[in-house]
């Protein structure tokens, strides 16, 4: 936790993601994700940027809306809003939405373009090879299917391309980039992936296409209007774009001002080439800092099968917000899957572990807590501190280091352990209730003890909200408000310089022991159970 004075600048983006349909819950997730790091280098007092957007150029694109008989950019401004309308839906606060045809985006391209073009790094040359449209992206005949398709689209065939291109001298970059992957071992994550970035350049790197003779819906090429710009090209920049003040002009110099390197790229592995190679490449050549991280996560798949229309099962972000709740999303694609590794849906499970964890563990916890304050309190918290409950209470132990942990978790992308560490001492709360059974402490007439079992729990529960609020921000408020506080975790965002609105400061809220507040909130049930769709079993 910072110092307000001397608050550290954090800017993360997601893909900015093809509008070549609505969104899909592969970047429901990855935006779900970023956002909950966002929410907590928030918490931390860190000034926080997160982009995210729209890559709206290339073939892919072009075809989609001919196809609907709607003009490109048409088709773009459709899409994109409902990329924004299922961010507001599942309580996204992004900073930036960055849209690859927006004018200025095209001043920010040009300029860069300028720059490597300077650097000699751009020659005309002929380019034959596989081209997947899917991925917009060459594909080598050994990496193609029986079928000549691409392992991630496996219903679209590969097409044949014989045409001149402009080329991006990569393999300048050989050196360079294998110095840099040494001196900075953090910058690709998992572990894994990095060891597929390393084994893929070890083979050698060969320079790539980045323009195109028969699109014509991209940027065109400034030395040469014949060419458009490559999607890939233009998208990676509309990072840089993003990082500009509405009312900045759009020049390199403005965008790389304040946010510039970009702290995480988070994306999934199908991108992580473009992000971990091309990208910095790219970036060497116009003679800009590297970003400092790229963390590529897995695949999801739907009852163990890969998800897609042709297969007809893919699973509807909106559809699946709208029976549960963003926070039941939410919650089981960040608790249920480790970051980086694949991960399944599955209807049952989700269910299971959403009653498990949220309306029984936590829920009910909070709500038999309060209803025993009610009942033995006269309906007025204890008025204790940590500092009057015993070091050897059990969960006083567990909640004064409990902070410290799961900010490294938090810190290393590792949510779903985050979220178990807390799981833990709420689970130890439900234990420690049972065990010291303060209905029989009150009827033996121990008022002392009673307040300091419900004390400890109430605090348990306080804490495990706040820290779960990056990833259950409604329900955490809620617990909050029950408990007295007047924090909104979905609209107070700590960035604006001032400490919550209790005056009480947020390191002082991720520790465990603070002053109980004397007036509670109305208990209400936070979670209601789940019920599985009746087709379902
Ligand atoms: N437009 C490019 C990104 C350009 S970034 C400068 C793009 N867009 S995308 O819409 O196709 O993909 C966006 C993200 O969704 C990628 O990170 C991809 O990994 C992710 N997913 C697509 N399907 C997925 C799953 N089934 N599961 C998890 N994520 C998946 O690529």
């Amino acid at each position: 936790m910072n110092d307000l004075n001397e608050r550290k600048t954090f800017a993360l983006t997601t893909p900015l993601y093809y509008v070549n349909d609505i969104p899909h819950i592969g970047s429901a997730y990855t935006t779900i994700v970023a956002d909950v790091m966002a929410r907590w280098q928030r918490l931390q007092g860190n000034s926080v940027l997160l982009i995210t957007g729209t890559d709206e150029h290339g073939q892919k694109i072009e075809r989609t809306a001919a196809a609907k008989g709607l003009n490109p950019q048409e088709h773009c401004d459709r899409i994109a809003t409902s990329f924004a309308n299922l961010w507001a839906k599942l309580h996204i606060q992004y900073d930036r939405f960055s849209r690859t045809t927006a004018p200025r985006h095209q001043a920010i391209v040009n300029e860069f373009f300028e720059r490597v073009w300077e650097k000699g790094d751009i020659y005309l040359d002929r380019q034959q090879g596989w081209y997947c449209v899917a991925c917009e992206e060459f594909k080598e005949k050994r990496e193609l299917l029986d079928n000549g398709c691409c392992p991630i689209h496996t219903n679209l065939a590969a097409e044949w391309r014989d045409e001149e291109n402009y080329f991006f001298r990569l393999s300048k970059y050989q050196t360079q980039l294998e110095q840099f992957y040494q001196e900075q071992p953090d910058f690709i994550q998992p572990e894994s992936r990095r060891n597929e970035v390393l084994n893929f350049v070890n083979q050698g790197l060969q320079d790539f296409s980045i323009s195109r003779v028969n699109v014509a819906w991209g940027f065109p090429i400034p030395h040469d209007g014949q060419h458009t710009i490559y999607v890939w090209f233009d998208a990676l920049l509309g990072y840089v774009t993003a990082l500009l003040d509405p009312e900045d002009e759009p020049t390199l110099e403005n965008a790389l001002a304040k946010w510039w390197p970009i702290d995480l790229h988070l994306i999934g592995k199908d991108i992580l080439r473009f992000h971990a190679i091309y990208w910095p490449a790219m970036l060497m050549s116009a003679g800009l800092p590297l970003p400092k991280r790229v963390f590529g996560h897995g695949f999801l798949t739907k009852d163990g099968r890969k998800m897609g229309k042709s297969l007809g099962n893919t699973l509807d972000p909106f559809d699946l917000v709208d029976r549960y709740g963003a926070d039941a999303v939410r919650y089981y694609f960040v608790k249920e899957i480790e970051l980086g590794q694949d991960g399944d849906f599955q209807e049952t499970r989700f269910v299971n572990i959403l009653n498990a964890d949220l309306a029984n563990d936590l829920g009910n916890l909070l709500n038999r807590t309060l209803g025993m304050v009610k009942k033995y309190c006269q309906n007025i918290p204890p008025q204790l501190t940590g500092v009057d409950i015993p070091n050897d209470n059990r969960l006083k132990n567990m909640g004064i280091n409990l902070g410290g942990i799961v900010e490294q978790k938090y810190d290393a992308l590792q949510f779903n352990q985050a979220c178990e560490e807390i799981l833990a001492l709420i689970r130890a709360s439900n234990k420690f209730i049972d065990e010291s059974a303060p209905w029989s402490l009150f009827k033996q007439k121990q008022q002392a003890a009673v307040e300091q079992v419900l004390y400890a729990v109430l605090e348990s529960v306080r804490l495990s909200a706040y820290l779960l609020s990056p990833i259950i921000p409604t329900l955490s408020s809620k617990i909050y408000q029950q408990l007295g506080f007047v924090i909104d975790f979905n609209t107070f965002r700590s960035e604006d310089g001032e400490d919550p609105p209790d005056g009480v400061s947020f390191s002082q809220h991720c520790q465990w022991g603070l002053p109980t507040n004397p007036q509670l909130g109305t208990p209400e049930p936070i979670f209601s159970k789940l019920e599985l769709p009746l087709n379902d079993s």
